[in-house]
């Protein structure tokens, strides 16, 4: 019985099943440059243009920069077990159908579950990013959303230079500019109503299938990339013709830690770290096009480390950068990018960043909203949700009644919960992911080295050993609040396995017939 709870599904099946489903069906047009678009599209979103800000001014100071490096050693490890994984089953899949061929269905269902942190509670996170950017940029076009409907419940706003900001995020800011927070005016967060339109609007669209074509994706991917060229542009001119007072920003370059675990120096710099781990998901989702690329054994990994590599390049510059034009103490607001644009004199530069950054996040929350649908269809098709769950609307051929579901709880999670612990939770939900995927790449090189890997992870069981360790660690810098968060989460989901999940699956019943027939011919 105990042993079922890690019955494996059988590769062929998995392979079986996607050409079925007709996924295998689909065209290969993919190449690598494809890919690594794919990829960055996916990963530059709200955790560069806004959480970086947040975790400089709260954790790492002017760090940030190390943090980032810290953060993408540990996906460069977590990528490489990715790349196998996603050569080896190049199926539309993902870590939940990776763990469900190597590690059993158990592990399987776990990473199901826990890929809702980083799938539904990303998509919060990202919409919840994207309104700050919004509002901000309706301001400046002289339209005013009423301050209540721009920020979660009991969130204290006043309105300082032209915009509605968070008092507890810019206390300092006032304090340094000598101005007394109660003569300015105050309002206090009912509800995100933004952050949940765009969620409501982008299950629409998912919904209806307006499928998002390859040059769509590409320009807007395009002018992410662009916008953060142009604020490395100006803020490097700027730096260079300031280098006085951008040396004084990154002094002390790792601040003293303020008594606590995780304020500043070098505890800081590791819980920045896993902040801002944040900005580096979505490399996973290059995977999950794996049907759709000319040559995945060669190209998947190409497209994984291809645009992780990318990306860590210029959240390097971008750190950097912010910190040296600004004090990192002003960066904690809902724009930190534009903010530190603004300073450097260039009027238009801020307009610019706000618009890139309204259309690049947007194009973030669609992938995490498909990506989780995708998640909840191949579970069901498993028997571990119930059929509806992985239903196809008869018209427009998406799996309508998830991606409904799904919409409504993450439009009132980006609604109501605050930014930062749905980012905090996404976090631990994804480095637990991380974990066990690399897990799973040691275990199935000792249980099938037969298999053909056509992208073989270096240094076996070195890289997947620092996978879990870095993740493990990262975890650890983490809240403890959010650890609670983690556990009972994956204490619900224990209990729908055992009511339901392990009394449906495909892969048990399938287990009991055939032994049921054994036993019939002995
Ligand atoms: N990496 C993605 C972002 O920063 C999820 O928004």
């Amino acid at each position: 019985m105990a042993l079922q709870l890690f019955s494996t599904k059988p590769l062929n099946v998995i392979m079986d099943e996607a050409s079925e489903s007709g996924e295998g069906s689909l065209r290969r047009a993919l190449g690598p440059v494809n890919l690594i678009t794919l990829g960055i599209g996916a990963i530059i979103g709200a955790g560069i243009f806004v959480l970086t800000g947040n975790a400089a001014a709260t954790a790492a100071g002017p760090a940030i920069v190390i943090s980032f490096i810290l953060s993408g050693i540990i996906c460069a490890f977590a990528g490489l077990c990715y790349a196998e994984f996603a050569s080896l089953i190049p199926i539309a899949g993902s870590a939940y159908t990776y763990g469900y061929a190597t590690l059993g269905e158990i592990v399987a269902w776990i990473i199901g579950w826990d890929l809702i942190l980083e799938y539904a509670f990303g998509a919060a996170t990202v919409a919840s990013g994207w309104s700050g950017y919004f509002v901000s940029l309706l301001d400046d076009l002289g339209l005013h959303i009423p301050p209540q409907w721009i920020a979660t419940p009991g969130t204290q706003l006043v309105r300082y230079r032209g915009h509605w900001q968070q008092l507890a995020a810019i206390r300092q800011t006032l304090q340094s500019a000598g101005v007394n927070p109660s003569s300015l005016p105050h309002a206090v967060g009912v509800f995100n109503l933004v952050a949940f339109l765009a969620i409501a609007l982008s299950t629409f669209i998912l919904i209806v299938g307006i499928k998002e074509s390859a040059n769509f994706t590409s320009v807007v991917v395009f002018i992410k990339v662009a916008i953060v060229f142009v604020f490395i542009a100006i803020a490097g001119a700027f730096v260079l013709h300031h280098t006085g007072a951008a040396a004084s920003n990154w002094h002390p370059f790792v601040p003293a830690n303020k008594g606590h675990f995780g304020e500043f120096g070098w505890s800081g710099v590791a819980r920045g770290a896993s902040v801002i781990f944040f900005a580096y998901i979505g490399f996973d989702a290059v995977s999950t096009a794996a049907q759709e690329a000319k040559n995945p054994q060669r190209d998947m990994p190409i497209g994984i480390i291809g645009s992780l590599v990318i990306c860590t390049i210029l959240y390097i510059l971008v750190s950097g950068l912010l910190t040296a034009v600004v004090p990192y103490s002003t960066l904690n607001v809902a724009d930190p990018v534009a903010i530190a644009i603004d300073a450097t004199g260039v009027k238009w530069g801020s307009l610019l960043v706000k618009a890139g950054a309204v259309a690049g996040l947007g194009s973030v929350m669609l992938v995490m909203l498909l990506g989780q649908s995708r998640v909840f269809y191949s579970m069901s098709r498993d028997g571990l949700l119930p059929k509806w769950a992985g239903a196809i609307h008869h018209r427009f051929r998406t799996p309508w009644i998830s991606s409904l579901i799904v919409g409504v709880c993450v439009a009132f999670f980006a609604s109501l919960i605050p930014i930062g612990d749905l980012a905090d939770l996404v976090n631990i939900g994804t480095l637990l992911a991380f974990a066990i995927v690399s897990a799973g790449v040691w275990v199935l090189r000792r249980s099938r080295p037969d298999l053909p890997r056509p992208f073989k992870t270096p240094l076996v069981p070195l890289v997947p050993i620092l996978g879990i360790v870095t993740s493990i660690g990262a975890m650890l810098s983490l809240p403890p609040i959010t650890w609670y968060r983690l556990i009972g989460w994956l204490i619900i989901g224990m209990i729908v396995y055992a009511f339901y999940s392990r009394k449906h699956s495909k892969v048990r019943i399938a287990a009991a017939k055939v032994k049921k027939e054994q036993g019939a011919v002995t």
